[in-house]
């Protein structure tokens, strides 16, 4: 078991990760001195994978446990899905002190993140991510919100959960797309604070994303990941600066996601097309230099360069990034790679540096069969 601890003064809480643990999760839960009442909420494909393990462990600590399902896929990550629960919530009568446990990808995370944020004013709330997506990147930092038809995560809140509590054996289960879509966030936090967590992926990405490494080496990957999220967001919690670095990737990557509805792309591939256009306009704006924007393509390329981008209309692309949250002022924000390893944001990108850029993703993403 390997512990990171994500710093926030008295909103700080730790990440645990270990392979095969999730039964003991009531124990962890307990010693965190949480309510004796909680609402797990999960969907209908992780409930029928891992909802016993939990609801047992919570049990036997004398926490009694109500569950509320939701509908699997970001097209549920809406308020209306947030207002059901709100429902199920005040119907099984849970109060200030109960708490809510967050148990599936990023989409149960976000969406059970932000009721926990807004039931009662708020209420205690953990994370038990099952994703790879989730794991590394969305239960850690206290992201918490829903989509909305107009763009993605618009409506959220920043609330840290009390605890993360990671069994990586739950990604046996994972569909390999799904693991090679969390694979993005990896590479992310390699380009843009870890050049050593680069290297490795150079020398095994292939055997990372058919999760053939031993236990041990998943457990402590997976900690790398938790560990650059904590360090950057204990450093700036609500984005004010630093913690932008994290959108890299994410400019194109959400206008991908909203102008195909959520429904062609998963979070993951879009952020590999969008590493790939922002790569691009770092290169063309002089920040990064050519070979390691190659270094950064061949990881992607190797995962496999999601396909089909060459149909999406760049002038619709350009719309939405405009009325994105990142953007200030209908200034549009871009992440840019200065080294790998290090990340800085700019918004002094023409409209012509991102045409280019969305172009040269384009040409990179092969049609689909
Ligand atoms: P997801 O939650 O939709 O999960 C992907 C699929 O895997 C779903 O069908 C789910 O039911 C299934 N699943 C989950 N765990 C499983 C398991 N162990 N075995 C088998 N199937 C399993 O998608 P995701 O990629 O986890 O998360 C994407 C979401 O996370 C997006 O909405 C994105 O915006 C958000 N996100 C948030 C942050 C943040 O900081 N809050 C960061 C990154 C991403
Ligand atoms: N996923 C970006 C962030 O948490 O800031």
């Amino acid at each position: 078991m390997e512990t990171v601890r994500v710093d926030l003064g008295s909103r700080s809480y730790p990440i645990m990760i270990g392979y095969g643990i999730l039964s003991d999760f009531g124990r962890a839960y307990a010693a965190k001195e949480l309510g004796s009442v909680a609402a797990i909420v999960t969907n209908p494909t992780v409930a029928s994978l891992y909802l016993d393990p939990v609801r047992a462990g919570l049990e036997a600590q004398g926490v009694s446990s109500t569950v509320v399902e939701i509908p699997d896929g970001e097209e549920f990550k809406t308020l209306e899905t947030a207002g059901r629960i709100y429902g199920e919530l005040i119907r099984a009568g849970l109060d200030r002190r109960s708490c809510i446990v967050a148990l599936g990808g990023g989409v149960v995370g976000d969406t059970a993140g932000f009721v926990a944020a807004t039931y009662l004013r708020g209420i205690d709330f953990v994370q038990v991510p099952t994703t790879l997506e989730a794991q590394v990147d969305a239960s850690v930092g206290g992201k918490t919100g829903v989509d909305h038809p107009f763009g993605k995560n618009m409506i959220g809140a920043f609330y840290q959960p009390k605890l993360v509590y990671i069994d990586t054996e739950t990604l046996m289960t994972l569909p390999r797309r799904e693991v090679v879509a969390g694979m993005a966030e990896v590479i992310k936090h390699g380009l843009i604070r870890d050049e050593g967590l680069v290297q490795f992926l150079e020398s095994k990405i292939e055997k990372v994303a058919d999760l053939a490494i031993e236990p041990q080496q998943l457990v402590g990957l997976i900690a790398r990941n938790c560990r650059i999220k904590s360090d950057v967001v204990a450093a700036d919690e609500n984005e004010a600066g630093l913690r932008e670095i994290l959108n890299y990737g994410h400019t194109v990557g959400h206008a991908i996601e909203a102008v195909t509805d959520y429904t062609v792309y998963k979070h993951g591939e879009a952020v590999m097309l969008g590493m790939l256009a922002a790569g691009r306009i770092g290169v063309i704006k002089g920040i990064w230099n050519p070979a390691e924007l190659q270094r950064q393509n061949a990881l992607i390329e190797r995962l496999g360069i999601p396909s089909g981008a060459r149909a999406l209309e760049p002038e619709k692309l350009i719309g939405r990034m405009a009325s994105d949250k990142k953007a200030r002022d209908g200034v549009i924000r871009f992440i840019l790679p200065e080294a790998i390893g290090r990340a800085v944001s700019c918004d002094t990108v023409k409209k012509q540096e991102i045409e280019e850029g969305i172009r040269y993703m384009q040409k990179c993403s092969p049609e689909p069969d």
